[in-house]
């Protein structure tokens, strides 16, 4: 693996030899260095320059993640307007590539994406007129030649920061407008943009960005765009046992590291079993057959159910009638109707747009109004995808127990009820600062921070990757700290995002203008 880095950095930067011999790349970007290159958007052609796989950090770790690819669209070089944009005004969309807390390959445009069929975000937003800089970032399998881990946590929030500060140390050089950066991802992706929208600046981060030798510019981010973001990882357990507590069979497959490290970063959808999934490449496969919780699992369950409401409680939450937004003992109260009315509204949704949905068994409608939902119905029906604990396993089997491994262990524990209940030999938690560094929670409202003025927040209704309750949470922080919050769950949707780009980039330039 360390063989390929080298030899894709060497391929793909335009490196001195004095660069060469010190492991520098240099922070300018080269804008001789370019291709011009033409797509099919809707039945029109989109030009734009390419400036491909630019090293953003002056000491990678790992060059070929940490590069990043900027697209310009052709007209800008001209003088011309698009969609109301000019050369100094596009907006700079900003997708990561993340899934699975996997590595991350700098993304390209394409005119049929694996999940959608049709064009990716990074073509839409070049037919909208913005400019795109698409970075890779490490993750969790990284290594280097000698097998020490090099992506662990919090590597992709660094690489993503570093990404930023390199647009901003390049301002003026290419078209677009650094101070209207707008993040995208999802999933893992979708924390990863959350992240980068609530950290902005934060001192937390600044010791890593030096080591790897990142620009010294902001990293704060003007809009934040998260699709079903796998985030609040440390406390995430809790709400999936409050909404899937009651069911105690799942559906998630165990993949074998082997084959995992096989599919980083090679947007595979067949599960081992061969099963094709229409789910994001990297994220946990899903099996045809069920699984039952074991013994152990379903009495952790019930534990972490009945500690949800303490966590809830203390983030002292208020929907935007200023109702105090909290659970009592047994989970019930203004949090969990606020739940059930997400849920309700997105099926009003639907009905009001044509769908029928008499046959949604949770649901109560009368004459065409939806009056109830039935969460537990919910969780029965949708059905339970992960075991208990969700995120951080008994036996450290889950993604995010690698996310939090270091250099030289792979996966570790990053709750204490995960640590308690463990079922494998030498399990170690991971350390209280770097599960902090990867939770937008912390951040949101620090006098130290600057946190994006806009975001926008999807999670389908039909996702089960985690509760509704994680990204609901995280919506109702940034609204009650006062930023600009967008945020619903579109019906019938399960896990995945860019499902809705014409209405991403509508948003966007809502923001922008
Ligand atoms: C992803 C999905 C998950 O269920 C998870 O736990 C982590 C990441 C993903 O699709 O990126």
């Amino acid at each position: 693996a360390a063989q390929n880095t080298v030899q894709a950095a060497a391929e793909n930067t335009a490196q001195t030899a004095a660069e060469k011999d010190q492991n520098t790349y240099s922070l300018a970007l080269d804008t001789s260095d370019y291709t011009v290159d033409t797509m099919q958007y809707r039945g029109q052609k989109v030009v734009f320059r390419s400036y491909e796989n630019r090293v953003y950090v002056a000491h990678p770790v790992d060059a070929a993640y940490e590069s990043m690819n900027i697209y310009v669209p052709e007209d800008y070089f001209d003088g011309k307007t698009i969609h109301g944009y000019t050369a100094a005004t596009a907006p700079i969309f900003l997708p990561n590539s993340v899934g699975g807390y996997m590595p991350g390959k700098a993304g390209t445009p394409l005119e049929e994406d694996r999940m959608s069929g049709g064009p990716n975000a990074i073509l839409t937003a070049l037919a909208y007129g913005y400019v795109v800089a698409a970075p890779g970032a490490r993750g969790r399998t990284n290594e280097a030649a000698d097998g020490t881990y090099t992506g662990k946590a919090p590597a992709l929030l660094v690489d993503m920061k570093a990404a930023v500060r390199y647009l901003r140390y390049n301002k003026g050089r290419i078209p677009g407008n650094t101070d209207k950066i707008i993040s995208n991802g999802t999933s893992a992706g979708g924390a990863l943009s959350a992240l980068l929208g609530a950290t902005g600046n934060s001192p937390d981060y600044e010791p890593y960005l030096k080591a790897l030798g990142a620009a010294d510019e902001r990293d704060d981010i003007f809009a934040s765009s998260d699709y079903c973001p796998i985030t609040d990882l440390d406390h995430a357990d809790m709400p999936y046992e409050w909404v899937f507590g009651d069911v105690h069979t799942y559906y998630q497959q165990a993949m074998p590291a082997g084959l995992m490290k096989m599919l980083a970063g090679e947007g595979a959808a067949a599960a081992p079993d061969g099963t094709v999934q229409n789910r994001p490449a990297n994220a946990p496969a899903e099996s045809a057959k069920a699984q039952e919780l074991t013994k152990k699992q379903i009495k952790v369950s019930a534990v972490l159910k009945k500690k949800f409401p303490a966590y809830l409680n203390s983030l002292h939450l208020r929907a935007a009638d200023g109702t105090k937004l909290t659970l009592d003992k047994k989970g019930n109260g203004p949090f969990k109707e606020y739940i059930k009315q997400l849920y309700m509204d997105s099926a009003q949704h639907a009905i009001d747009g044509g769908k029928d949905l008499s046959h949604v068994g949770w649901l109560t409608i009368e004459n065409g109004k939806v009056t109830d939902m039935d969460l537990a119905q919910y969780a029965v029906q949708i059905t339970r995808l992960k075991a208990a604990p969700a995120f951080d396993a008994l036996d450290l089997s889950t993604g995010e127990n690698s996310e939090f491994g270091s250099a030289s262990i792979n996966a570790r524990h990053f709750t204490a009820v995960g640590k308690k209940y463990n079922t494998v030999k030498k399990a170690k938690l991971a350390d209280k600062k770097v599960i902090g560094l990867l939770n937008p929670l912390n951040y949101i409202g620090r006098e130290d921070v600057t946190v994006a003025p806009h975001w926008r927040i999807r999670h389908g209704s039909a996702d089960r990757d985690t509760s509704l309750a994680v990204p609901a949470i995280l919506a109702l922080r940034l609204q009650n700290e006062g930023y600009d919050v967008n945020f619903a769950v579109p019906w019938g949707q399960g896990h995945g995002g860019d499902y809705d780009l014409d209405e991403l980039f509508a948003w966007a330039d809502s923001v922008c203008r």
